[in-house]
C-alpha cells in the first residue's frame, strides 16, 4: 500500500513550498493539487467562459483533458497534451482557479486524477479537500495555517521579487477574498478534517515547519505500520562482554568527564543504584541539551550508545570518529522506523546500553514534552529493561549552575503487559515512559 500524506490549509499558508520539502526528504512524489484547479480556470478563460457560471463552466469540461506529468520529481501540468505549468502562475488565474473549484462537477472532473496517482505513489499531496474528500484514508493529514497577514507577506515579498506591482493591500485583499470563497462554497469547503494535526506556521521558519510535520510523519507511518503488522520481539541477549578497547577507552573518557562534569556544572546523581550493572538496558530521558548524552550516561558502567542525527556525521571526519567512539549512531529521520529498530538491537546486542531521548527535540524551558512512541517500541522488541531518567537544571547550562541526573527503577516492558508490538502494548510503555520521566522531573527540580 502506497503511503498518503494530505496536506490542506488555506492560500498562501506554504503549502507547496513544505511539500516541495517534505517530498525531497522522504523521497514522495509531490501533487500539487491546486494546479488542476487553475489549468481548468486557463483553459474556461482561454475560451471566453465565464468562470462564475457554474452551468457555463461545467458545460465546457467536455473538451477538455487534464493530465500531471513528473520529470526529475518536478510536476508538470498537461492542458491538451500542452505544457501549462508556468502560464498558470498569475493572479487572474489564481481568482479564476478559486471559481471554478467552486462547481461540483469541475471537482468530480478531477477527482479521479487524484485518485489514481495516490493509489500507485507514494505521494503527499497539498490541496483544500485532500484530507476531507479525496484521500480520507491517508495515513497522515496536516492542516497547515498562518494569519491572513502573514500569507499576505510572504505572496507580496515573492510578487514583489517576480516584478508584479500588486500592493500589499491589494494583496492581503486577494487573500481575504479566496479564503472566504474556498470556505464558504457548497461543494468541498476548506475544512480541517477531524484527525488531521494542525500546523500554525504563523511564527515559525519554514525549517522549523518542515521538521514539525517531518516528525508527524515519521510518528504517524510508524504507528500506523505497526496497527497493520505485529514485528517479531528480538529480545536482547545479555550480559554480552564488550570489547577490551572500547572498555578501556570509556573508563578514561568517564573518569575524565566525571571530574569536569563536577567540577564545572556541580552535577549531582540521584539514584544511581537503578543503573544496571550490566549491558543491554534502554535508558529512556527528557531532552535539555547537547550535554545530555554524557550527562545521563556518567553513572552507567557500560557504554551507551545513542542516535544522532545523520547530518552530524556529514562534516569533520575527526568529529564523526569522536561521536561514533563515543557511541553516537545514526539514524535517517523519515526514514520509518525499521531501519532504527535493526541499528539499536544490534547495538544492545553488543554488550552495550542503548540511549533514547523520547521527546525527539530538546526542550528549552524544563517541561517535559509529548513521549514518542518510538524508544516504547524498541524497548518492546528488545524485552529489555527500559530505565527513566531526568535531568533537572534551570534554564541553561551555566558554570557551576547545579545539574540533577536522576533515575528511576528499571521498567521491565513484560512486567506491566508490553508484550508485543501491538498500539496497546506500545501505548503502555510510551504510557509508563512518559509518568515516570515526569515524576523524576517533578521530584527533582524543587531540589535545584
Ligand atoms: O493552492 P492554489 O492557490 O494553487 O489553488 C488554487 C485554487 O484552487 C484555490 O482558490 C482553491 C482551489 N483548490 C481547491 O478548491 N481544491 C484543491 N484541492 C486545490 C485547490
Amino acid at each position: 500500500m502506497s503511503i498518503n500524506i494530505a496536506l490542506d490549509g488555506p492560500s498562501g499558508a506554504g503549502k507547496s513550498t513544505i511539500a516541495k520539502a517534505i517530498a525531497a526528504k522522504f523521497g514522495y512524489i509531490y501533487v500539487d493539487t491546486g494546479a488542476l484547479y487553475r489549468t481548468v480556470a486557463l483553459y474556461m478563460l482561454r475560451n471566453g467562459v465565464d468562470v462564475s457560471d457554474a452551468e457555463q463552466v461545467s458545460a465546457k469540461l467536455d473538451g477538455l483533458s487534464v493530465k500531471l506529468a513528473y520529470s526529475d520529481g518536478t510536476q508538470r501540468v498537461l492542458l491538451n497534451g500542452e505544457d501549462v505549468s508556468d502560464l498558470i502562475r498569475t493572479p487572474e488565474i489564481s481568482m479564476g482557479a478559486s471559481a471554478v473549484s467552486a462547481v461540483p462537477e469541475v471537482r468530480k472532473f478531477l477527482f479521479d486524477t487524484q485518485k489514481t496517482i495516490a493509489a500507485e505513489n507514494n505521494i503527499i499531496m497539498d490541496g483544500r479537500d485532500i484530507g476531507t474528500v479525496v484521500l480520507p484514508d491517508a495515513q497522515v493529514k496536516i492542516f497547515l495555517t498562518a494569519s491572513a497577514e502573514e500569507r499576505a507577506r510572504r505572496r507580496f515579498a515573492e510578487l514583489s521579487e517576480k516584478g508584479d506591482p500588486s500592493t500589499y493591500e491589494e494583496v492581503l485583499a486577494d487573500i481575504i477574498q479566496r479564503d472566504h470563497n474556498d470556505s464558504h462554497r457548497e461543494t468541498a469547503p476548506l475544512k480541517k478534517a477531524d484527525d488531521a494535526v494542525e500546523v500554525d506556521s504563523t511564527e515559525l521558519s519554514l525549517e522549523q515547519v518542515v521538521e514539525k510535520i517531518s516528525d508527524i510523519i515519521t510518528e504517524k507511518t510508524a504507528v500506523k505500520k505497526s496497527q497493520r503488522e505485529l514485528i517479531p520481539l528480538r529480545p536482547v541477549e545479555k550480559g554480552k562482554p564488550i570489547k577490551f578497547k572500547v572498555k578501556v577507552f570509556y573508563r578514561l573518557v568517564r573518569w575524565f568527564l566525571t571530574g569536569v562534569y563536577k567540577v564545572w556544572y556541580n552535577t549531582k546523581f540521584v539514584g544511581k543504584e537503578n543503573c544496571p550493572k550490566d549491558g543491554g538496558n534502554i535508558f529512556v530521558s527528557n531532552h535539555r541539551s547537547y550535554a545530555d548524552p554524557v550527562l545521563v550516561s556518567l553513572p552507567v558502567v557500560v557504554p551507551c550508545s545513542f542516535m544522532a542525527k545523520e547530518e552530524l556525521f556529514q562534516g569533520n571526519v575527526l568529529f564523526k570518529w569522536l561521536i561514533s567512539y563515543l557511541g553516537a549512531f545514526p539514524v535517517q529521520r523519515g526514514k520509518g522506523d525499521s531501519s532504527a529498530i535493526d541499528r539499536s538491537i544490534e547495538e544492545l546486542n553488543k554488550g552495550r546500553n542503548l540511549l533514547i531521548f523520547p521527546e525527539g527535540t530538546r526542550s528549552k524551558d524544563g517541561t517535559v514534552g509529548k513521549i514518542r512512541s518510538g524508544a516504547a517500541l524498541i524497548g518492546i522488541v528488545a524485552q529489555t529493561p527500559v530505565i527513566p531518567c531526568a535531568i533537572c537544571f534551570k534554564n541553561k547550562l551555566r558554570f557551576r549552575r547545579k545539574i540533577i541526573v536522576a533515575y528511576g527503577k528499571p521498567i521491565i516492558p513484560a512486567d506491566i503487559g508490553a508484550i508485543d508490538t501491538s498500539p496497546k502494548s506500545i501505548k503502555i510503555l510510551r504510557t509508563k515512559i512518559s509518568e515516570e520521566i515526569n515524576r523524576l522531573v517533578d521530584e527533582n527540580v524543587n531540589k535545584l
